[in-house]
């Protein structure tokens, strides 16, 4: 399939600039586009043909439920049934933005969208393509990550590129998904309200606005167990991972210098690519391999906005070990923690 690329600046654009693409998501096609999260691969939400093809083009295995992504508030009522009190709040004070709610779905949402489950993950995103896309196409839009299942969400078009060239109808590069990590998503279909995957909105930003909210508690244990089975059927899956081993140092700073610092030598004296990932406070402490910082300490948004592109980086360096710092996990560390769990498999080395 030839895939067009179309380049747009997200703050500046025509709203024209996007009927082909909105006239590709009408007629069934599939288009990626960005968000203030990561890349979404985009297609009509109603149209079971449609939807199937994101899970094809993607490789994705067909019990993991698709995003459908909405260009207005009100637009919840036509997918969601029985809603309660706490989405409205919730979409009041975070729509347009990085959070997801899941709510008992409409008969009309099929099966094949939401890995047939009876309930739908909705979010309003808010970045200005994307919502401008969505409205002009018409139809909702489910979009997943726009990445090949089990790879580093793509905060950028040339990711997209890379995993989706041939796949897709249409990818369009509006830049640097600001964010870099995906949606927050909050459970409201029944009873009490559950995180089931951290992102940027916290927990305690989510507690401000509808008082108590818990974690499933399978995003919280820093290992895979069997008996506890996530919410989120994407959250059971090896995630986010590079191709090279990537395992996680934790432990008081100065000891998991030093700790890195050992193995990196000892695997690149048996002839290992290794990479590490590190920060603007400590990128100067290590003295092999290749030294990527993904940030400063200080402020955890560049973390997150940076992981991805970093894990990315060291596949197209065919880096075949990567040792990383941890970060402290909580409030938005918790979604950085998560996401770096997963991508090492929970290999974790305390030290
Ligand atoms: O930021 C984001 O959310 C991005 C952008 C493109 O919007 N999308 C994204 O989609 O991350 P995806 O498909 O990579 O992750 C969606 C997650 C999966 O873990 C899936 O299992 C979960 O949402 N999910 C979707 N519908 C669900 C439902 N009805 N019940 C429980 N989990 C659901
Ligand atoms: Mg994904």
């Amino acid at each position: 399939m030839n895939t067009k690329i179309l380049t747009l600046d997200t703050d500046n654009f025509q709203a024209s600039d996007l009927e082909e693409a909105a006239k590709l998501l009408r007629d069934g096609g599939l288009v990626a586009f960005p968000t203030e999260t990561v890349y979404g691969l985009g297609a009509n939400a109603l149209d079971k043909r449609a939807s199937s093809k994101i899970y094809a083009a993607k490789g994705r295995p067909s019990d993991n439920p698709l995003i459908v992504h909405i260009a207005h508030r009100k637009d919840m009522e036509e997918l969601a049934d029985e809603i309660p009190d706490k989405a409205y709040q919730l979409a009041e004070v975070f729509w347009p933005g990085p959070l997801t709610i899941i709510l008992k779905k409409k008969a009309l949402v099929p099966y094949e969208t939401t890995g047939g489950l009876d309930t739908v993950a909705i979010r309003l995103p808010a970045n200005s393509i994307a919502r401008e896309l969505i409205a002009r196409s018409g139809v909702f839009v489910a979009a997943p990550s726009a990445n090949i299942s089990g790879k580093p969400s793509p905060t950028n078009a040339k990711h997209v590129i890379n995993d989706l060239l041939g796949k897709v109808d249409m990818i369009i590069d509006g830049g640097k998904a600001t964010l870099g990590l995906e949606s927050t998503i909050v459970d409201l279909s029944e009873g009490a309200p559950m995180i089931l995957r951290p992102g940027c909105i916290t927990k305690a930003m989510l507690q401000n606005v509808i008082g108590a909210i818990e974690y499933d508690p399978a995003i919280l244990t820093r290992e895979p167990k069997s008996d506890i089975v996530p919410k989120a059927p994407g959250m059971k899956y090896r995630h986010y991972a590079p191709e090279g081993s990537l395992t996680i140092y934790s432990g008081e700073l100065q000891a998991v210098t030093e700790a890195i610092n050992t193995i990196a030598r000892e695997k690149m004296e048996c002839g290992y690519r290794v990479g590490i990932i590190t920060t603007e406070e400590t990128k100067h402490h290590y003295h092999y391999g290749l030294v990527k910082s993904i940030g400063s300490r200080k402020d955890e948004a560049s973390i997150a906005a940076g992981l991805y592109g970093v894990l990315r980086e060291f596949d197209e360096l065919h880096t075949e070990y990567i040792y990383t710092e941890s970060f402290s996990d909580n409030q938005f560390g918790q979604a950085i923690m998560n996401r770096l769990l997963k991508a090492a498999g929970y290999q974790v080395v305390k030290v």
